[in-house]
């Protein structure tokens, strides 16, 4: 039921959509909930029937062209069987590959059986069948292989961050989940948030596994490492950053010559993405850096037409939440996405909406004074998507007046759809959870900078 005031600030909003956004951007007034969230309780996803029964299911993709799969899981009280077996939707011929296993221990608290299996010569675009478990404890899901590379390959991604696992978090999902077009998820870091709790209580890295498997396990998701992936906590003597993260999601960044599963690329369709770590060194001569500045001018846009990288910590973001914490390694990388016209950055951290024009900021050299971004048909467009809904709450104080380089931004939870078409059109939308997941509160057609780089209008 649709309030009174409800309509009035839709009315409000369809109207500076109309007349507000080409003239150097819109505040949305719409602001939902600005209080803290309050998370899920934690047998809200029990675990699934069955002793030993495989839990928390999620996949990636594999490799660097999309020919792989890796299925993780978890089993409580035994290490095995540590095995999925795959079949093609039209074949009865069944394959089984082994997983390796991962425990950790994080304070007081041990970790079940962390599997990761990976898949190998599918086919492009089919649908595969696999089985995880035995006995009464087996369970069966199912996954479609990206289209083969190519670079008029339409394909569609859902966008969300930072997730968390309160009762907003679990709208975001759910609406989502509700539509049909995602195909694979971008998803720039902060999962669990478990680290929001005493001694980062790591039950909660289990409970979001099994929060999220009703779509990890049937699609691929494209993990970032976020702040909250970091439970650094020498106070409490874990000393090893990112420990719990990287033995629960393992990614494929050896295929794309990283040496850290923090950063990697991966193909995906028409898409070229690569996955920056906000939270690893990235100054000259850092193992990250050294691997940006090859990969970059490894991209073929021929072959794969949309640059697209994924990090946590925005390096454009007009809210007075987290200011400037991406500035730094904006400075480090910023040129070289101009040079290699980067098509769009997606960032989450800042737990609101907000999406850029083409601006850039790379003229400046210390006594110049050129220090104001300006429009640059070859920069990126900057979106940040911090909205799923974590247990902090929205971040709701823009600063004023908004930038020129801000095109939208709104305090409210959602997720974002990017739908590319061909090589020179994608179709970004943003869809807010106050709204049925059909309406749309932000959109953009997006030109790609390689392909077709005329400015996009409103
Ligand atoms: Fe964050």
């Amino acid at each position: 039921m649709v309030g009174t005031m409800d309509l009035l600030t839709l009315l409000f909003l369809l109207l500076l959509n109309i007349v507000g956004i080409c003239n150097g951007g819109v505040t949305s007034r719409y602001v939902r909930k600005a209080e803290p969230s309050v998370d899920m309780p934690l047998d809200a996803f029990p675990p699934p029937p069955g002793f030993n029964a495989p839990e928390q299911v999620h996949i990636t993709q594999g490799d660097h062209d999309g020919r792989s799969v890796i299925v993780s899981w978890v089993t409580p009280d035994e290490k095995y069987p540590n095995v999925v077996t795959h079949w093609e939707a039209n074949s009865k011929r069944k394959h089984k590959t082994h997983s390796i296993i991962k425990t950790y221990r994080y304070f007081n608290y041990s970790s079940g059986y962390i599997h990761h299996a990976t898949i190998k010569r599918l086919k492009y675009d089919t649908k595969y069948f696999y089985q995880l478990g035995s006995g009464n404890a087996t369970r069966r899901f199912h996954f479609t292989t990206p289209p083969k590379v190519g670079p008029d390959v339409p394909y569609t991604f859902g966008i969300i961050g930072d997730l968390g696992q309160t009762y907003d978090s679990n709208q975001t999902f759910e609406h989502y989940v509700s539509n049909p077009e995602g195909q694979a998820v971008l998803f720039v870091g902060d999962l669990s948030c478990a680290d929001d709790h005493p001694q980062h209580d790591n039950r909660r890295w289990d409970s979001w596994g099994r929060f999220v498997e009703k779509s990890t396990a049937y699609q691929a998701w494209i993990w970032v490492p976020g702040n909250h992936e970091l439970d650094y906590a020498p106070e409490i003597g874990e000393n090893v950053p990112f420990k719990p993260y990287t033995h629960r999601y393992h990614v494929p960044y050896r295929a794309s010559q990283s040496t850290c599963p923090l950063w990697y690329s991966i193909k995906r369709a028409s898409a070229y993405i690569i996955v920056l770590s906000s939270y690893s060194a990235y100054g000259k001569y850092t193992p990250q850096y050294a691997w940006l500045e090859k990969e970059l001018p490894k991209v073929n846009r021929a072959e794969t037409p949309w640059l697209i990288v994924l990090l946590h910590s925005p390096w454009y973001n007009s809210n007075s939440y987290h200011y400037m914490e991406g500035e730094s390694m904006r400075v480090a990388f910023e040129s070289w996405f101009v040079q290699h016209k980067v098509d769009l950055v997606v960032a989450g951290h800042v737990h609101s909406y907000e999406r850029t024009n083409r601006f850039s900021d790379v003229q400046y050299n210390i006594t110049n004074r050129l220090s104001t971004p300006v429009k640059d048909p070859s920069a990126p467009v900057y979106l940040t998507i911090g909205d799923g809904g974590n247990i902090e709450g929205l971040a709701d104080r823009f600063t004023e007046p908004q930038p020129s380089y801000s095109a939208y931004r709104e305090a409210s939870f959602g997720h974002a759809m990017l739908d590319i078409k061909n090589r020179t059109h994608a179709h970004f939308t943003w869809h807010r959870n106050h709204d049925n997941e059909a309406v749309v509160a932000d959109s953009q057609w997006l030109f790609n900078r390689y392909w077709y780089p005329e400015e996009e209008h409103c």
